[in-house]
């Protein structure tokens, strides 16, 4: 086959992405986690790389293979998907959190694996760093600012929870999927309600990965209006 090569919307541009679930270890052999399968993530990098974008991704365990081209560093949990992430911020031009990160973990994991010698059981739990918001407070006043994308899984009223995350977490749009009814996580199929600080995009039900699709192509024009 011949090779196409067509510039891509995303041509040459350095994206970092955060996918799939984080897990906080509770003891040696047992953690908390979240259903999050990594799909769109996986999906969105993909749809990236064909846009001509160089690609890392940054993603928790998923039983998913790295698309092709992209470069992909597996860790665990939040701490580490958090240094991992800075580890790889100098240059990023757009940054993408697909990521279910974990909100809390275990404030003291036991370094033996508990016994069930009580009835029962209490587990302390602390804040995780949030990633996101972190990035955006280290690149705030950059010249060279990154496009800052985040995403929320949300019951009930998604718009207004969506832009509440806008705004808090200074993002320049937000990708807003509804986690109620059997739709969203560990499911082929979702929609997403883009919104960014002057308009909104409502991209239809369908498969994950034609949605990362059109959702790279809103990204590509946002960059366009990008200041640096
Ligand atoms: N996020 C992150 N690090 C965290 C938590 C969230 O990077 N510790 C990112 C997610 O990848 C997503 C965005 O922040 O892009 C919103 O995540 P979400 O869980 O919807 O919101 P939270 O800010 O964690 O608030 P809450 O769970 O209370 O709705
Ligand atoms: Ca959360």
């Amino acid at each position: 086959a011949l090779l196409d090569t067509t510039p891509g919307p995303l041509q040459g541009r350095r994206i970092l992405i955060t996918a799939g679930p984080t897990r906080e270890p509770v003891d040696p052999v047992r953690y908390l986690g979240n259903r999050s399968s990594g799909r769109m993530g996986f999906a969105v990098a993909a749809a990236a790389r064909d846009a001509g974008a160089r690609v890392t991704l940054v993603h928790g365990p998923c039983e998913l293979a790295v698309p092709p081209g992209v470069q992909a560093h597996a860790v665990e949990t939040a701490a580490e998907m958090h240094a991992a992430v800075l580890e790889a911020l100098e240059g990023t031009e757009v940054f993408i959190a697909t990521a279910a990160v974990a909100d809390y973990r275990p404030a003291t994991p036991a370094a033996q694996k508990l016994k069930k010698t009580r009835e029962d059981l209490t587990l302390e739990l602390e804040r995780t760093p949030d990633i996101l918001a972190d990035v955006a407070r280290r690149v705030d006043g950059l010249a060279a600012r990154p496009l800052l994308v985040g995403f929320a899984a949300e019951t009930g009223n998604l718009r207004e929870y969506a832009r509440d995350k806008l705004v808090a977490k200074g993002l320049d749009l937000v990708a807003a999927n509804r986690v109620d009814g059997g739709r969203g996580f560990g499911h082929g199929d979702n929609s997403l309600l883009c919104l960014w600080p002057d308009g909104e995009r409502e991209l239809p039900r369908q498969p994950k990965d034609r949605l990362a699709r059109e959702l790279i192509t809103l990204i590509a024009e946002r960059l366009q209006t990008h200041p640096a």
